[in-house]
């Protein structure tokens, strides 16, 4: 993880330098930590550094903040802290965490004159946090899987854990977050509900039982609040399933131990739309060696009116750029998320502030570019064609999307897979696409509906050793 950020910065470097150039406000005016900088951490950063986040370091008071003026100055001119990395034609998101210029150029200030202390005793408090670590607030209830030890040598590994569900009766839930006390080794995990008895879970795991993707947790990834009257169900009679990723360098002290949990808030009443997560993916990805510019493109249809909530693009080091469009029907177009310089390291979940409306018949492509050349700097190896699977250094094409039809009844929790592709691409999940709906019951019922479709390199035949859509 380390290595490659360092790559990292280095690549984000050159589209961020214009922070720099905006002229300051108050150009003259002192600068101190009591009385411009701290807010401005507090506001921006403590969040993640803070003892017990995802931050390397905390932030949260002026002798944790000082010896860091000059990196702070460098990553936030570089717009490389906060982690964000998308833009919209129109739309906003509630968790866009850019800075403004003027914030960016007193911390420069800051770190510029000295880093001078002010008043400390002026200074604002930090901020609390009385949630114990979660930032959803207290959880009604938490599950966390069994300790599991990454080992100095490990680079790589999968691992499946079903967490029983110890509710007595089906929950719908408000609000979800996930949290490993292991962040620095841990690239992902997934969050599948499967029903209870549907055996162990081996790599798998649950593939005999049909499952939901309920939540997932990367780097960047933050906790989601959903919309009144929306939500996402936890029957009673499902446990939940975890797909555990753990990547990083090998090394001595790179080993931990993982105790990844999931937290939920129950809804106050009954939710009207279930919140779905469609996958509109690429699958058949083949990636020739040295390839700078591989285009692949996937695309959902909605077949009756609905919102979008929230956008997760996915791919791994050689995605390049990542963009969704929504066609409407009336034949306009509309860029909703573009992300035009791809960071593995952060897998943001962009989330709207207003839903977008979309009429029945809008189409979202989503369109990724891959360089697999030696001109991209996190290529580990540009002499080799790359195709879709769970390694890092395999790829994926997956545009995440939260959505919702607006009469219920007649569409449940839809799990889109593209057309065209073939049903057993991915094992039993197609199969149990065309059996169809209604079929496990429950309080609202799931049907299945196959409204996505893959549109670039659908001529080519799926690879039928390509691995499962759980992989990420
Ligand atoms: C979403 C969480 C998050 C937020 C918000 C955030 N950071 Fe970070 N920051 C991280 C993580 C994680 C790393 C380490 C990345 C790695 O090493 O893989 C990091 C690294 C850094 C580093 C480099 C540390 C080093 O070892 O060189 C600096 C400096 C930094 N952040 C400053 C800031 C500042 C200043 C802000 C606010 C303006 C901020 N960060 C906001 C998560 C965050």
């Amino acid at each position: 993880m380390r290595k490659i950020l360092v790559r990292v910065l280095a690549f984000t470097a050159c589209f961020g330098l214009t922070a720099l150039e905006t002229a300051p406000a108050r150009a003259d005016a002192p600068v101190t930590y009591a009385d411009d900088v701290a807010p401005i951490i507090y506001n921006n950063c403590s969040s993640c550094h803070r003892p017990g986040q995802i931050g390397p370091m905390s932030l949260l008071g002026f002798e944790e903040a000082r010896p860091w003026a000059k990196s702070i100055a460098k990553v936030v001119s570089e717009r490389s802290m906060p982690p964000w990395k998308g833009t919209s034609d129109h739309r906003k998101f509630k968790n866009d965490a850019r800075m403004s210029d003027a914030d960016i150029d007193t911390l420069v200030r800051w770190a510029k004159s000295g880093a001078a202390p002010g008043d400390l005793s002026k200074a604002p408090a930090p901020p609390t946090y009385t949630d114990g670590g979660w930032r959803i607030g207290t959880p009604d209830a938490v599950f966390t899987m069994a300790p599991y030890t990454v080992s100095d040598d490990t680079e790589d590994v999968y691992i499946w854990r079903t967490i029983e569900n110890h509710l007595t009766e089906d929950k719908w839930i408000k609000a979800v977050e996930v949290k490993s006390t292991y962040p620095e080794g841990t690239h992902h995990n997934l969050t599948f509900l499967v029903p209870k008895g549907a055996g162990p879970a081996g790599r798998d795991g649950g593939r005999d039982g049909a499952r939901d993707l309920f939540t997932g947790w990367a780097p960047g990834t933050d906790e989601l609040v959903y919309t009144p009257g929306t939500g996402k169900l936890l029957p009673a009679d499902h446990d939940i399933l975890f797909q555990m990723h753990y990547h990083k360098e090998p090394g001595e002290g790179t080993g931990g131990t993982d105790e990844t949990s999931i937290a939920v808030l129950f809804a106050d009443g009954p939710v009207e739309h279930p919140i779905t997560t469609a996958w509109i993916l690429d699958p058949t990805l083949n990636i020739p060696a040295g390839e700078a510019n591989y285009k692949s493109e996937s695309a959902f249809r909605f077949i009756d009116n609905g919102r979008i909530y929230s956008f997760t693009p996915h791919m791994h080091l050689l995605g390049k750029d990542i963009t969704y469009i929504a066609e409407y029907p009336d034949g306009t177009t509309e860029t909703l998320l573009d992300v035009p310089a791809w960071d593995f390291n952060w897998q943001i979940n962009y989330k709207l502030t207003e839903p977008v409306e979309v009429p029945r018949g809008t189409k979202v492509r989503v369109i990724a570019t891959f360089d697999n050349s030696a001109d991209n700097p996190w290529n580990p190896d540009a002499t080799t064609d790359v195709r879709w699977g769970e390694k890092t250094t395999d790829e994926m094409m997956i545009g995440f999307m939260d959505y919702i039809y607006m009469k219920r009844k007649k569409y449940q929790r839809t799990m889109a897979l593209p057309e065209g592709i073939g049903d057993n691409f991915f094992g039993g999940e197609g199969r149990r696409g065309r059996r169809g709906g209604g079929r496990r019951g429950g309080p609202g019922g799931r049907g299945e509906q196959r409204d996505a479709e893959s549109s670039s390199n659908s001529e080519s035949n799926p690879d039928s050793e390509a691995s499962t859509a759980g992989g990420q």
